[in-house]
């Protein structure tokens, strides 16, 4: 039987792209309803019409993660539109710039740490009180196995990741005793737009998607890329009274790529 979210509230931040697309389907078929967040309107409408066709009530806002005003309004919309916010799925990211740090610009760097790390600050910033002040909630942020492993080239990523881990369990730590659990998902190498675009760039000549398959077969035992439906599956159940005694955990979903040093069998 599917996970039940009927009458919950849950916001998806990064709703247009691959991971968040995945879950808001996932989370429509489980009855629950939708506030799909996103700077990319065309992608986040995409969305939308896929989760109405379940036939669940879902809304789209525009807003940038990183800026402080449009995260507090999307907050106080999803709030005035469905009463309360039941979770929250703090997922949009960017890769930035592949590169090695002694080549990396700042400016370079602050835009990787203001999407992957004060954009998840912010939303905890605004949706925290509200579970607080309802006495529930269960929010999951996106980590990575970039939140646990060092990957050459992703300097800016690969600690913006760490801080993920870091945001959720201080959060997590301090919100337990108001009924709110603070979970995080660390997704290894998955079939979306962004794994194909770093991909693409470290093989370069080839087709990205190509490059991604064959970037995923030397990263994990299991040797394979991931779907965006199989990091949907355990968010769903994150965000659902399901997992109502986890709280503070980064849930390594990777096909067991940081389960060794060696991938060799
Ligand atoms: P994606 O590029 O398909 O989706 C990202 C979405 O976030 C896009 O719809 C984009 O428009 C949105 N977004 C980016 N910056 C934003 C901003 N400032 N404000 C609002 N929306 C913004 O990528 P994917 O793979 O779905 O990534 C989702 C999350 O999963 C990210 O946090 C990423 O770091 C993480 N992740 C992805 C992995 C992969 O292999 N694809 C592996 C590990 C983690």
């Amino acid at each position: 039987m599917t996970v039940n979210m009927s009458e919950k509230n849950v916001i998806v931040t990064g709703a247009g792209g691959g991971i968040g697309r995945a879950t808001s389907l996932k989370l429509a078929e489980a009855g629950a309803n939708l506030v799909l967040v996103d700077f990319n309107d065309e992608l986040v409408a995409q969305t939308l019409e896929l989760v109405k066709a379940v036939g669940v009530n879902a809304i789209t806002i525009h807003a940038d993660v990183t800026k402080d005003e449009e995260v507090k309004n999307y907050v106080e919309v999803s709030v005035n539109e469905f009463g309360t916010i039941d979770g929250f799925y703090n997922n949009a990211g960017i890769e930035g710039k592949i590169g090695p740090v002694a080549e990396l610009d700042k400016n370079d760097w602050d835009k990787v740490v203001a999407v992957n790390l004060t954009g998840v600050y912010l939303g905890m910033r605004y949706v925290l009180p509200v579970m607080i002040a309802q006495g529930s909630g269960s929010v999951v942020c996106t980590g990575s196995i970039a939140s646990t492993l060092g990957l050459p080239q992703t300097i800016a990523y690969n600690a913006a990741k760490h801080g993920v881990a870091g945001i959720v369990r201080t959060a997590a730590a301090e919100v337990a005793k108001d009924g709110v659990r603070v979970n995080a998902v660390a997704p290894g190498m998955i079939n979306t737009r962004m794994l194909h675009d770093i991909a693409g760039h470290l093989i370069p000549g080839m087709d990205k998607k190509e490059a991604a398959k064959i970037a995923a077969q030397g990263a994990s035992p299991m040797g394979r890329l991931g779907e965006p439906e199989e990091i949907a599956n355990v968010v769903r159940f994150l965000l659902s009274d399901e997992s109502s005694f986890m709280t503070g955990a980064i849930v390594a979903v990777d096909g067991g790529t940081t389960c060794t040093a060696s991938n060799d069998g």
